[in-house]
């Protein structure tokens, strides 16, 4: 080869040899290649697995994409390259082959709300919104409506609804409809959907799945029913998630034991304390003995798991008690995100909930008045110590 050739090709394209990396190196390559043709083929046709082409596949999601659906018992996963992603692509893949209507739990992510309104509502896809924790009109909504699909979380954002996943499933059955929840909340390892009769389960992996405040992504797990469909918009679309944020993602994933149990300790801490606090009116927690949901997160939920997040009210509270106290914290840390392993405050009303109008939250619950906190692993003295003079009058 000349040196212009060599350039090109010399020292690259190794076959990895005989040993085997402990983790995943990154893998950045935009296609690859196999050395019979006929294995090309195959791959490119999807009777074998193997990456082809960056937007269908790539080793690094791949992996990811075997440890979430292995996590959440389902048939196939996609890695996607946002949360959202992955919610858009679990409503087109729950409505492809069914009625154009969506039933949605009301209380939900604000770009959830805002993408069934103003994105897939004027391509034609119709929402009716309904409490999800009020299974009666849940159901006669659902009847009226028939719907192609059903979305839902299995913890609602920001004020930790519980929804009967397990009465909703057998609801979504009997109307032909696919069960879509978004797990970013509970993750699988407090509550598995698919194994509740749900039929697709996006996260944003942005949160604790990678759980260190540095991924942007997504990721989609569905039945046998649903992969199909939801593999091939993948593919031709593209919301795919990047070999790099599939590491990091990986790299997170192998903690997420340890933090998720440190955190549901820690936000049982929190909440209890926030509850005896003079300046709090209410608490919102799924740990909560008195929670309006109690009886189904304790049917849902493992004992003493209830999540990291949680919400509160700050007495005769508003905007403007609410930005002093969130300027007041000194180690919480005031970003739009959750899961971390920091602890971070949000504040709905600007943040999560902002595309909604001041009626929408007002008629949801989502006062001017409520914080939500994502509780991270820090000692739980220290954060409750921070709240505390963040809250001293
Ligand atoms: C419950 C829930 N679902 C989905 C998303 C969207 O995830 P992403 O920001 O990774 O797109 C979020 C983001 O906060 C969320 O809270």
């Amino acid at each position: 080869m000349k040196r212009e050739s060599k350039l090109i090709h010399t020292g690259d394209r190794k076959k990895p040899g005989p040993f085997i990396p402990v983790t995943t190196p990154i893998y950045t390559a935009a296609s690859y290649f196999y050395e019979s043709m006929d294995q090309l083929d195959r791959v490119l046709g999807r009777e074998e697995p193997g990456p082809s082409y960056a937007r269908y596949d790539n080793p690094n999601t791949s992996g990811l994409e075997e440890l979430v659906t292995e996590l959440e018992g389902g048939y196939g996963s996609v890695a996607c390259s946002s949360g959202m992603s992955a919610v858009y692509l679990g409503l087109l893949a729950g409505v492809m082959d069914r009625p154009r209507r969506v039933v949605c739990a009301s209380a939900i992510y604000g770009a959830t709300t805002s993408m069934l309104m103003n994105i897939l509502g004027p391509l034609g896809i119709e929402t009716t919104f309904s409490d999800v924790c009020d299974l009666a009109a849940f159901e006669q909504a659902v009847k009226e409506t028939k719907p192609g699909a059903i979305i839902m979380e299995t913890i609602s954002n920001p004020l930790m609804r519980v929804g009967a996943m397990d009465k909703i499933a057998e609801i979504a059955k009997r109307a032909g409809a696919a069960l879509i929840v978004d797990n970013t909340f509970a993750t699988p390892l407090l509550v598995r959907p698919l194994e509740l009769g749900a039929n697709i389960v996006v996260h944003s992996a942005t949160k604790d799945r990678s759980g260190h405040g540095d991924v942007l992504g997504g990721v989609i797990v569905s039945d046998e029913a649903h992969f199909n469909t939801i593999k091939t918009i993948a593919r031709t679309m593209g919301p795919v998630m990047s070999p790099f944020e599939g590491y990091l993602t990986m790299r997170g994933m192998k903690t997420m034991g340890l933090r998720i149990e440190r955190q549901c300790s820690n936000a049982c801490k929190v909440a209890s304390w926030l509850a005896t606090h003079p300046r709090v009116d209410r608490v919102h927690f799924p740990g909560n003995p008195a929670h309006r949901d109690a009886a189904t997160i304790q049917r849902l939920f493992p004992k003493n798991l209830y999540g990291a997040m949680l919400a509160f009210e700050l007495k005769d509270g508003g905007r403007a008690e609410i930005f002093r106290l969130m300027e007041r914290m000194k180690m919480i840390v005031c970003v739009t995100s959750l899961g971390d392993v920091h602890t971070m405050a949000l504040y709905p009303a600007i943040a999560s909930h902002r595309d909604l109008s001041p009626k929408q939250r007002q008629r949801l619950g989502i006062g001017d008045n409520l914080l939500r906190i994502s509780v991270g692993i820090e000692a739980a003295e220290d954060i409750i110590g921070d709240l505390d003079q963040a809250l001293a009058d």
